[in-house]
């Protein structure tokens, strides 16, 4: 059976209490999902590094982050993100002309690197440089906000990637981020995904344990 990754994100999460927030799913996710929005490059702001820290510092909090940057300038703020060796820092196609440059100064901050585009983007500009990447990042909204229904026209792109990593051997992962539910999770899964990052479909609902469950039995 194939493996799926789980990273429920706290973007839908309760802010006031964020630490309990974390470790209400830490049994049965792989990874937290941070998203971190400027205003600029997503029309929404966020969180930036001082709350990602905070939470990364927090000793009780153990699950690997995936920090995904929704900004315009990950050049200069990527470096002021903590990490370990298991974290892994997501940032967007569309904000660099020089994505391996980008690859090499995330990867020089001792994490994992992974890469995401708009549902509009030029996938063209990822397909060279997946050997160099950990984890790809597919959206199935437009970024932003949580809650949105998923566009199911971003399964393509879900499917060009996993033939294109398959076909090379690699081992790059898969992750589609928007609009997961128990129903669009299993056509992400189908179409190749092997993480998925759900929001309200976790901390929209009471029972957060139940809510991950839930997923992870849909693809089962
Ligand atoms: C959206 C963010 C997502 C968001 C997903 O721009 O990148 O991570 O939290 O939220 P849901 O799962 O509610 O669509
Ligand atoms: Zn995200």
């Amino acid at each position: 059976m194939k493996s799926v990754s789980f990273a429920p994100s706290i973007l839908s999460a309760d802010f006031s209490k964020l630490k309990e927030e974390v470790k209400s799913v830490e049994e049965v996710a792989d990874f937290i999902h941070v998203d971190v929005m400027d205003g600029h490059f997503v029309p929404n702001i966020t969180i930036g590094p001082v709350v990602s820290n905070s939470l990364k510092r927090s000793k009780e909090i153990r699950i690997p982050f995936s920090i995904h940057l929704m900004i315009t300038d990950p050049d200069k703020y990527a470096s002021e993100f903590e990490v370990d060796s298991e974290d892994l820092i997501i940032f967007h196609s569309e904000v660099t002309d020089n994505p391996r440059e980008m690859i090499d100064k995330v990867r020089g901050l001792g994490c994992q690197v992974g890469i995401s585009q708009k549902p509009g983007g030029d996938l063209g500009e990822i397909l060279p440089i997946l050997d160099e990447l950990d984890e790809v990042l597919v959206m199935g909204v437009e970024p932003g906000f949580g809650g949105q229904q998923f566009m199911p026209e971003t399964l393509e792109r879900i499917e060009v990637l996993r033939r294109e990593i398959s076909d090379r051997g690699l081992e790059t992962a898969v992750a589609v981020d928007g609009g997961m539910n128990p129903s669009t999770v299993v056509e992400a899964v189908d179409a190749g995904a092997d993480t998925i990052i759900a929001g309200s479909a976790v901390f929209g609902r009471e029972d957060r344990v139940k809510a991950v469950k839930e997923l992870r039995k849909a693809v089962q």
